[in-house]
């Protein structure tokens, strides 16, 4: 008989709209890791990490930066900002950090032009009010849609300049017409881009590499691989609130085409969620409040955009939502990030359906219609501030984690009760 095989590999990723506090939780987990993998979205994210009081905020290096020795590996479904990139290795190395010959980067990753960004702006200006999607405004969207309409330019390219320039060229006619014609606003000049492009592909070079075969070649040799999901279930482009989501896969099938990774090697895929919902930007939010008690959420979690730093909207936590998260992305494991923020709450409710749904698929045009069903139970006096142990929760906050549970259908195997490291509760080590 073979022996049983332990869990080299795990997919965090995000069950809700993002910022739940995946950063965090990948930190804390790489050091069981060997390899962390970005595999989609770009520098729209913003991963908050604090080890013993000190804050960094990543947007496209892996959250396993800060452990010493751990390879990273920026993935080819990533959608690259080089410039940003080169920013954040510099904040860094700055801090030292040492990130020399750990950091892996696809060649395959598309490239995030100044023209993205300035499309992704002009598009978002130009959008009347609720049809805004509120972006971040990285030019995330355009750059993916270049990647799928077979344009986009590929990290890999810049290492022929001629190639190079010349696509570009193609390229920024096609941006710059949109930019003067369509939105009539500034286009983007190409010499000064090419010239800055080709020096921070310079500076990149010694990091681009194949990094599906260097992945490969750690699960051949029995590495543990971490892979860090940006953005959340209800931001894919699929599964999301469409139109209002990113322009990338966020769900645990992204974890494979982005990396390069079969389906077959993830082993375990664990969902962060926060202990009650936020979303950032527009697009529909059932269980949000405009009350006193969503005001308190947001003041109590500090609930400020890590990229942009826009006030983040609060509500309920949403079984149903998160439910349909652990489907999609077959999480085999829930993490329960903020249960602190809700300290000295009267009573929690928790929605656990919608009131007459034809359909409670967060892509359908009626979402933003549907009126929760909520379960009310009581909340906790005491503080869970820090706490890092099961049994040192008060019995209504363990109560609260086993409705959710129950009613999402994933076990919680990891709590976490402040931005620190160290503040969490590791019921079940996601690593075999
Ligand atoms: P990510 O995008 O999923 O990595 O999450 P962000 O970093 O954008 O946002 C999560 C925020 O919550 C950050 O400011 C974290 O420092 C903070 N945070 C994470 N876990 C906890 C927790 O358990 N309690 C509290 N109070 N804050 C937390
Ligand atoms: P992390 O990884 C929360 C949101 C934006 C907007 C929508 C589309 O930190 O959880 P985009 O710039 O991607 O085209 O914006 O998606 N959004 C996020 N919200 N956390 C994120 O990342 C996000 N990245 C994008 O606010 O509503
Ligand atoms: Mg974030």
């Amino acid at each position: 008989m073979a022996p049983e095989r332990t869990t080299q590999t795990l997919v965090v990723l995000g069950a809700q709209w993002g910022d739940e506090g995946k950063g965090k939780i990948v930190d804390l987990l790489t050091d069981r890791a060997d390899v962390v993998v970005r595999f989609q979205g770009g520098h729209n994210a913003g991963h908050t990490l604090v080890v013993k009081g000190e804050k960094t905020v990543l947007h496209l290096l892996p959250s396993g930066i800060l452990h010493a020795g751990v390879e990273c590996v920026i993935g080819n479904g990533v959608v690259l900002s080089m410039a940003d990139l080169l920013k954040e290795i510099h904040e860094l190395e700055a801090k030292g950090v040492e990130l020399r010959g750990r950091v892996r980067i696809s060649s395959a990753c598309p490239l995030i032009l100044p023209s993205h960004i300035a499309l992704d702006q002009a598009r978002e200006s130009t959008l009347r009010g609720g049809d805004k999607i509120g972006t971040t405004g990285r030019g995330i969207g355009p750059a993916y849609e270049d990647k799928v309409g077979r344009r986009a330019i590929h990290l890999g390219l810049t290492r022929d300049e001629a190639k190079f320039s010349a696509r570009l060229e193609e390229l920024f006619d096609y941006h710059n017409f949109l930019l003067a014609n369509y939105y009539r606003v500034a286009t983007v000049e190409l010499a000064k881009a090419r010239d800055e492009l080709l020096k921070q592909a310079g500076e990149l070079r010694p990091m681009i590499a194949d990094t599906v075969e260097i992945l490969h070649g750690h699960r051949r040799a029995g590495r543990r691989i971490l892979f860090e999901g940006a953005q959340g279930a209800l931001l894919d482009i699929d599964h999301g609130t469409y139109p209002f989501v990113t322009s990338s896969n966020t769900t645990s099938g992204g974890a494979a085409t982005g990396s390069g990774f079969g389906p077959l090697y993830l082993d375990r895929v664990l969902g962060v969620a926060k202990a009650y919902a936020t979303r950032v930007g527009e697009g529909p939010f059932p269980t949000e409040l405009f009350d006193a008690t969503g005001e308190h959420m947001a003041k109590a979690g500090n609930e400020f955009g890590s990229t942009t730093g826009r006030g983040r909207r609060c509500g309920w936590f949403d079984a149903a939502a998160v439910r349909l998260a652990t489907q999609i992305n077959s999480i085999s494991g829930l993490c329960l990030t903020k249960l602190d923020v809700l300290d000295g709450m009267e009573s929690l409710k928790v929605c656990v359906g919608y009131r007459d749904a034809p359909s409670n698929s967060p892509a359908v045009e009626s979402y933003g219609r549907l009126r929760p069903l909520y379960e009310e139970l009581p909340g906790w006096r005491e503080s869970t501030r820090g706490v890092r142990s099961v049994e040192a929760l008060p019995a209504n906050a363990r109560a609260y984690i086993a409705f959710i549970e129950e009613t999402v259908g994933a076990p919680v195997e990891i709590i976490s009760t402040s931005p620190d490291r160290e503040d969490t509760i590791v019921l079940r080590p996601p690593f075999g």
